[in-house]
Order: C-alpha cells, then structure tokens, then sequence
C-alpha cells in the first residue's frame, strides 16, 4: 500500500492500493468513531460497489445507511443537498458518525460539502471511484454544488479523515471517463514533475498505484502550500481557463478532460509563440494527450472562446491568469488583460 499523508487544516492519509474496498471498514473504523455510517454515492456505483462497502462497515459494527443519486453532474445540486442534509436528520445521524463518499467527483462534492455543514461538521471519508477522483477531486478540501448560474458556486473548504482509493475499481470506468482522468494526470505533469510526465509515456495500467500517489503527492504539496486558493494552487489550473471556455461553450457537451486536453494544448501553442517554452516542449504536449486518446484542438473561435474565459470565476479585476508552460515540469502564472485575450486565443489556436 502507498500512504500519502497530508497535513493541512487537518491531518489525514491518504490509502491508496488495490482490493482496499473490502477493507473500508477496518480503515474507516481506526479514524470514525460513532455508531452509523452515511453511505453518499450514485446510482452506478452502487449498483457495483455499494453492497461490498456497506458489508465492510457492517462487519465493524456500524449501523449503515445510504443515499443515493442518480449518476451525472446534474446531482450535484441544491435540491439533492437539501435532500440529503434532510435524510441524515431523519436518519438520526449524529455528530460523532461520519459520511462516506463513494464514488466520482460528483458524490464526493456532493457529500463533502454536506459533511461540512451538517451540524456544522461531521466526520467525512472519501473512496473516490474515477481516476479524476483519485488524483483531484478527492484531494484538497474543496467541496461544492452546482447552482442555476453556473457549476461549483455554492461550498466549503472541508477536508477529509481519510481517502481510500482501490484502484481495482477503476476497471469498470468506461473508457472515455479513465481518459478525462488522464488529462488531470498529464497535467501534474507539465506543471509540476517531468519524471512523472515521462513515465506516463510508458502504459499507465501497470503503474497506476505510483501514478495516483505522485499526482497526490502533487496535489498535497501545492495546497499545503495554498490551502485557501489564493497563490501558488492557480498552477492546478493550467489547461482550465481555456478548457473552461471549451466546455462552456459546448454546453457542457464537451467533458471536463477533454477540454483541459485541448486547454493545455492551446496554451502550450501560446507558450511557444511566445517563445516562452521551446517547440519540442509544446510538440511533447501535444503527443501526450494525443497518446491518451483526448482531443488537441477545438473548431470554436478566439472569439468565442475569449467571450467565454471572461466570464472564468477566477478572472480578477480586468485581466485573466493563464497559466503557461515553460518546458515540461515548470509552469508560470501569466497575468493577462482581457483586452488582449481574444488576440492571444488566436495564437493558441493557430
Ligand atoms: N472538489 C474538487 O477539488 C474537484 C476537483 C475536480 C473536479 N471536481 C468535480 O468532480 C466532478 C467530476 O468528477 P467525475 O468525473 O469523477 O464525475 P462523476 O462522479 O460524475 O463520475 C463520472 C461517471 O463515472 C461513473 N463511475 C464512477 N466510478 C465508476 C466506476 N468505478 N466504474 C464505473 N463507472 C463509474 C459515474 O457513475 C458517472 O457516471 C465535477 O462535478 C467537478 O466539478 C471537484
Ligand atoms: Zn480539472
């Protein structure tokens, strides 16, 4: 088993290792106290996880209960959370028990911020079920549901006890959702870790344990640093503001991966323009995500995709942070005006 440990508001491990499913419970059990454990996850999870788990945390003595939301990013909304803050009232659950997320990205915010704000903070354990889960969502404290105006407005910093990824699970991933996974992965690496980047050049399955923990690893160490978002964790957006633009154009019909795939080829694209990185760095990104099945580029306009990265929550004041390679392993957080943006995106795309 790999353990990365993580020391931010609070302390936890995250477990990482195949065939930890079944052993939920005994992990579970060493950091929840408290009689009932909450079960949040959606519905194709539980169809081929959810009995499994729940037999783990019975053989520890826990009372089990489950709520369950139909698979999709449309679950992670203000009506489910009610819902869901609801049945753990009607459930009895108390203040010494704890919320286990099993699942993607969406039951996992979903229950973060739940377990944030229900009596102001229960105990709350992540087994995140995507490798986008794994190596992201599930790490960092961040917590959110989706409201009318837009994803992710309305959460909370809440961190987890403890995470458990079983990488077994991710052999029922289809195929296109390992891949949105991947470009999270290639992106720790252009930012951050070249070894990691290289490594990825070799087939991924063999070396999934290493690969999650390096990305964790990653992750932990930029928000240690920048637990509140306010610095250094802008690097974790590298292939975002763009992709953002893709996917909001889309209509969201783009996925997330895909899109941060063909964001951090067009700002590879703008980096070597600029000749802030060289060409091979930027041919390097492109034969990467390309490697791994995800799009390079998009057939919307700099216009179109300018209009839209304006709108980025993370834009401040009148200019925008693109975050651009300068060769693989190092990336830097360029401040852009909105003005120029559009003629940049033409650049990128050229
Ligand atoms: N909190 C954060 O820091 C953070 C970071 C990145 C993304 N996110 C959020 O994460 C969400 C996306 O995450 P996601 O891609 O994991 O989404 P998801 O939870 O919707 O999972 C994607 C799909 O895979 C299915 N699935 C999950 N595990 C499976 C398995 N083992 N086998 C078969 N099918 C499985 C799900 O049912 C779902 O249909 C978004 O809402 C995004 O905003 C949060
Ligand atoms: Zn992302």
């Amino acid at each position: 088993m790999i353990t990365v440990s993580i020391c931010a508001s609070k302390h936890y491990d995250v477990c990482i290792q195949r065939g930890l499913l079944p052993q939920a419970g005994e992990y579970i059990r060493n950091v929840a106290g408290g009689m009932t454990a909450a079960i949040v996850t959606d519905d194709t999870v539980d169809a081929l996880y959810g009995e499994v788990l729940r037999e783990s945390l019975q053989a520890q003595g826990y009372r089990v209960v489950k709520f369950v939301i139909p698979h999709g990013e449309s679950s992670k909304n203000a009506a489910n959370y009610i819902a869901l803050l609801n049945y753990l009232a009607e459930q009895s659950v108390t203040r010494t028990d704890c919320i286990v997320a099993l699942g993607g990205g969406v039951p996992g915010d979903l229950a973060g911020f739940t377990a944030a704000t229900y009596l102001r903070g229960v105990s709350f354990v992540q087994i995140p079920t995507t490798l986008l889960a794994m190596v992201d969502s599930s790490v960092g404290g961040k917590t959110a549901i989706d409201l009318d105006a837009g994803k992710n407005l309305a959460g909370a910093f809440y961190q987890p006890d403890l995470v458990l990824c079983d990488t077994d699970v991710l052999q029922s991933l289809p195929a296109d959702v390992f891949a949105d996974g991947c470009a999270e992965v290639i992106k720790y690496g252009i930012i951050l870790d070249e070894e990691l980047f290289d490594r990825l050049k070799q087939p991924i399955y063999p070396q999934l344990e290493q690969v999650i923990a390096r990305c964790v690893q990653i992750k932990r160490d930029v928000v240690m640093q920048d637990e509140r978002d306010l610095g250094l964790r802008q690097l974790l957006n590298f292939g975002h503001t763009i992709g953002h633009a893709v996917e909001a154009n889309s209509n969201f019909a783009v996925s997330h991966g895909s899109a941060v795939a063909i964001g951090m080829c067009i700002a590879a694209n703008i980096a070597a323009a600029q000749n802030l990185c060289s060409q091979e760095c930027a041919q390097d990104i492109y034969d990467m995500v390309r490697a791994y099945g995800l799009p390079t580029n998009t057939n919307y306009t700099a216009e179109q995709l300018s209009a839209a990265a304006q709108k980025d929550k993370k834009r401040s004041g009148d200019s925008i942070h693109l975050i651009l390679p300068s060769k693989i392993g190092r990336c830097e957080i360029h401040k852009t005006p909105v003005a120029q943006l559009q003629d940049i995106m033409e650049v990128g795309l050229s």
